[in-house]
């Protein structure tokens, strides 16, 4: 019988597995779940009678995917697909597919509310700031961005965006100023959120002078990946001035550094939690078994990513 894996080390809400399972054995398919899987060797002794693979930050290495003997596709439940060996997909024939947008109103939701967070001291009881008249830059204007520009508007923000890849009257008529470069996106913005996917030219991007360039209150909000941004170039941020505030869905590999130096300065999710809700995981996880049950029954590769 067709084997569907679940390998998801961060697992779905319960309601989002029942409706995977529900789409996948409506199909005739049978259901596997391997969840916070413990080490590679468990996921590849899962994979390797399975046709297909639904995975979340999960890591399809060359190896993972080299173990799937039968394996027909994997999909990624949720947008970025760097967790995924692509080359090695399509050396062995695998198709490789993201769920965009099923999962970025709670991405969104999280930036916001990290800035809301940071912006009240972490409601430690001191006076904070509003985000009310403040600017905010959205770095890219894909999915995320376009609900981040959405929702800040009901706070009253400035917004702002720099995309090369989305025409521009498809940003301004959703009340958002465009930019011509992501300098004068710094430059202009006191909060920049980031919403770039991590990939060889976007890794280590965000550096020191373009965070230099911010306007006095920087806050520099990631809900992307913790992987473009420079670390070392980060650092010297922090020293250089005072007033910069550093918020990411899943902490930096210098957090440590960080949280010695610079207390009430940064906030980190513990694991990521962008699209850690009952509604992202149902969006992503459902649309993900649909795609592969069309993918197996009809060949339907819209999403395909490789
Ligand atoms: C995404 O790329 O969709 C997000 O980073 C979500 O990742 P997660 O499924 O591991 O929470």
């Amino acid at each position: 019988m067709t084997k569907v894996l679940v390998a998801t080390d961060k697992p779905f809400a319960p309601a989002a597995v029942d409706g995977i399972r529900k789409v996948v054995e409506g199909a005739g398919f049978e259901l596997a779940l391997l969840e916070k899987y413990t080490s590679v060797e468990d996921l590849k002794k899962a994979v390797a009678d399975a046709d297909a693979m639904i995975i979340r930050s999960d890591k399809a290495t060359r190896e993972v995917i080299e173990s799937g003997k039968k394996l027909k596709i994997i999909v990624r439940a949720g947008a970025g697909y760097d967790n995924i060996d692509l080359e090695a997909a399509s050396e062995k024939g695998v198709v490789a597919m993201n769920t965009p947008g099923q999962n970025s109103n709670a991405v969104a939701e999280l930036a916001l509310g990290m800035m809301v967070l940071m912006a009240r001291n972490n409601y430690n009881g001191s006076s904070g700031t509003e985000l009310k008249g403040k600017t905010l830059g959205i770095h890219a204007y894909g999915n995320v961005g376009k609900l981040v520009a959405e929702i800040a508007k009901g706070f009253g923000m400035e917004i702002y965006a720099f995309d090369p890849f989305v025409a521009k009257a498809d940003i301004e008529k959703d009340g958002v100023k465009v930019v011509d470069s992501v300098e004068e996106l710094y430059k202009t913005c006191q909060y920049i959120s980031l919403h770039i996917p991590a990939n060889a030219k976007t890794k280590g991007s965000i550096d020191h002078s373009l965070l230099m360039s911010m306007p006095q209150g920087a806050c520099l909000v990631n809900t992307a990946r913790k992987e473009v941004i420079d670390e070392a170039g980060l650092m010297k941020v922090f020293a250089d001035r005072p007033d910069f505030q550093y918020i990411s869905d899943i902490a930096p590999d210098c957090a440590a550094d960080i949280a010695t130096k610079y207390a009430g300065r940064f906030f980190f999710t513990p694991k990521k939690m962008g699209a850690q809700t009952e509604e992202a995981n149902i969006n992503a996880g459902i649309a993900g078994a649909n795609q592969i049950v069309n993918f197996l029954k009809n060949g339907d590769t819209t999403f395909k990513v490789n």
